[in-house]
């Protein structure tokens, strides 16, 4: 059996990690998405969900998940550093003239749309989670509070969406957001099935497609949230 360092510092290893966190964010990602949706429903779905998210397991739950989250997205991030710095290492000289012809552009960027996907995260959890970035309109900073059917008193998440994308500078960062995450993982779901050993002629163009599908489904259905508000239809 090859010792455990030789295969934790295998490309192959590293690119299986990338693969798995990688759908473990798109599973992530559908899931947040769904929670989005109840924006559609109104104020009382949207805060209740809020409110559930936040007591899950007696509130130890959204701790076990966002700590999940910063294993995977840590783990991603260092494995994609860790095979662009070979592929770098494998090619000292930079080639005269590059001509791309079987790869996409989405796949040729795929560090720069992940690095920015990174600093929009940040900014993302600054805005909505920590409340450090466009303080006046963080629910707990301003007070907005919203009373559920049951008589709960809880902070208006809805609200807090509601009045930050009405703003057309951060709906419109938002929505740039959205792009790269759909180019960066309309690349990303098929090599990623790839990696994992789908490799079936017939099965791989079907995949890719389907990587396509959902990376439309995903980038759309979260700018559906901002441009939305934007035109008023939600308010
Ligand atoms: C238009 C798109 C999006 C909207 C409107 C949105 C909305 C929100 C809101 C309102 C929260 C705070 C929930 C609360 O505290 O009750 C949140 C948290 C979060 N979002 Fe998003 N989100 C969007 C896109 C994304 C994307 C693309 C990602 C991933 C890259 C993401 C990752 C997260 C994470 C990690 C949290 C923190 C969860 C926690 O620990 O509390 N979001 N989002």
């Amino acid at each position: 059996m090859r010792p455990f360092r030789e295969v934790w510092q295998s490309t192959i290893f590293t690119k299986w990690v990338m693969a798995i966190t990688g759908l473990l964010i798109v599973g992530f990602l559908l899931g947040h998405l769904s929670g989005n949706m109840l924006m559609f429903l109104g104020k009382e779905h949207m805060n209740e969900y809020g409110v559930e998210l936040r007591s899950l397991l007696h509130g130890a739950g959204i701790w076990v998940v966002r700590l999940g989250l910063v294993v995977i997205f840590v783990l991603h991030i260092l494995s994609a550093l860790k095979l662009s710095g070979r592929i770098r290492k494998a090619r000292p000289q930079r080639y005269a003239k590059v001509t791309p012809q079987e790869s996409t552009l989405a796949g040729r960027t795929m560090l720069l749309s992940g690095l920015l996907l990174l600093f929009y995260l940040l900014y993302h959890l600054a805005h909505f989670t920590w409340g450090i970035v466009h303080t006046d309109f963080y629910a707990h900073n301003v007070g907005y509070e919203y009373t559920l059917a049951n008589g709960h008193v809880v902070p208006d998440v809805y609200k807090m969406v509601v009045n930050s994308f009405q703003q057309p500078l951060i709906s419109v960062l938002y929505l740039l957001a959205m792009v790269f995450t759909g180019m960066h993982m309309n690349h990303a779901i098929g090599s990623a099935l790839q990696t994992l050993g789908l490799t079936n002629h017939r099965l791989v163009p079907v995949l890719r497609k389907a990587g396509v599908g959902l990376s439309i489904i995903i980038a759309a259905g979260f700018s559906a949230v901002p441009i939305s508000i934007l035109i008023g239809i939600v308010k």
